[in-house]
């Protein structure tokens, strides 16, 4: 990656802020979910937040499982993550595959990157490597938990911290939802949690390969993903609610 875009991006660099409030209140949540939810599941794309998380889940012993879908598309670096955790606390995230048949259709019928045609071809890109594959990841769970940010996108604005998530008939939690990226660093610096790497190259946000590129300064968080697409309708089904969110407040 250019030294350019390292320089400018400064996700990662950021000085420390002061979590303390923050950090009490996340570890509460997450305490008295898995206290109410039998089975409560934490969805990890294996970035930072989903890192931080899975620490929290980690050090408080949580019950709490952790599965990351495993797409077909990720960067090595992405991958790098799962022997990382690994490494450092006994146990990674499931990794949940699409399934073979689906990927296959897809492919056949329209090309493996044909996402860059038009937005129904990504949206059935997303369907096939992403949503069916968490579907199935949250078969018989009570509650879901992400590591969505409100500052993260103009979709997410709105992001609280608990909400129904009418699509899977189950509670979702956001609970990093007022959380700055500088805090997700500081938090990242003081329990040495294992990172990325490509957020040390300019990516503040990482999905598949072919649809993540790296951003400069002033971009957007999320202007790296789907970078050909409408900002405001930058969802894959994973967060459909987060569009459903905005078009009824558009509509009042
Ligand atoms: S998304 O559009 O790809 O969903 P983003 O990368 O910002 O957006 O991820 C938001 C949250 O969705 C993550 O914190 C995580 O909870 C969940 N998520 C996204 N990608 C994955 C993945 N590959 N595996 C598991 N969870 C994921
Ligand atoms: Fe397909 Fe791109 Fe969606 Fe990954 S992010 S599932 S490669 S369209």
């Amino acid at each position: 990656m250019t030294e350019s875009i390292v320089t400018v991006f400064r996700g990662p660099h950021q000085p420390d802020t002061d979590i303390t409030a923050k950090l009490h209140a996340l570890e509460t949540l997450l305490v008295q979910a898995a206290a109410e939810f039998a089975d409560i599941r934490l969805a990890s794309s294996l970035a930072a937040e989903d890192n931080v998380l899975f620490d929290v889940v980690a050090r408080l012993k949580l019950n709490i499982s952790v599965f990351s879908l495993e797409t077909g598309r990720l960067n090595a670096e992405t991958l790098a993550v799962v022997p990382a955790l690994q490494a450092k606390y006994g146990k990674a995230p499931t990794l949940v595959h699409p399934q073979a048949q689906a990927v296959e259709a897809y492919v056949s019928s329209h090309g493996q990157d044909a996402f860059y045609d038009s937005v129904e071809l990504r949206k059935a890109c997303c369907d096939v490597r992403k949503v069916e594959p968490l579907n199935r990841a949250l078969l018989g769970a009570q509650a879901w938990i992400t590591g969505q940010r409100r500052a993260q996108a103009a979709t997410r604005k709105e992001l609280p911290v608990r909400e129904a998530d009418e699509t899977r008939g189950m509670v979702k939690f956001n609970p990093l939802s007022d959380w700055s990226e500088a805090d997700i660093w500081t938090y990242i610096r003081r329990f040495a949690v294992p990172v990325n790497a490509l957020h040390f190259e300019g990516y503040p946000s990482i999905g598949c390969q072919p649809c993540t590129r790296p951003v400069t300064l002033g971009e957007d968080i999320r202007a790296g993903r789907w970078w050909w697409e409408d900002p405001t309708l930058k969802e894959c089904g994973l967060h459909a609610g987060n569009l459903n969110r905005i078009t009824a407040l558009k509509s009042v």
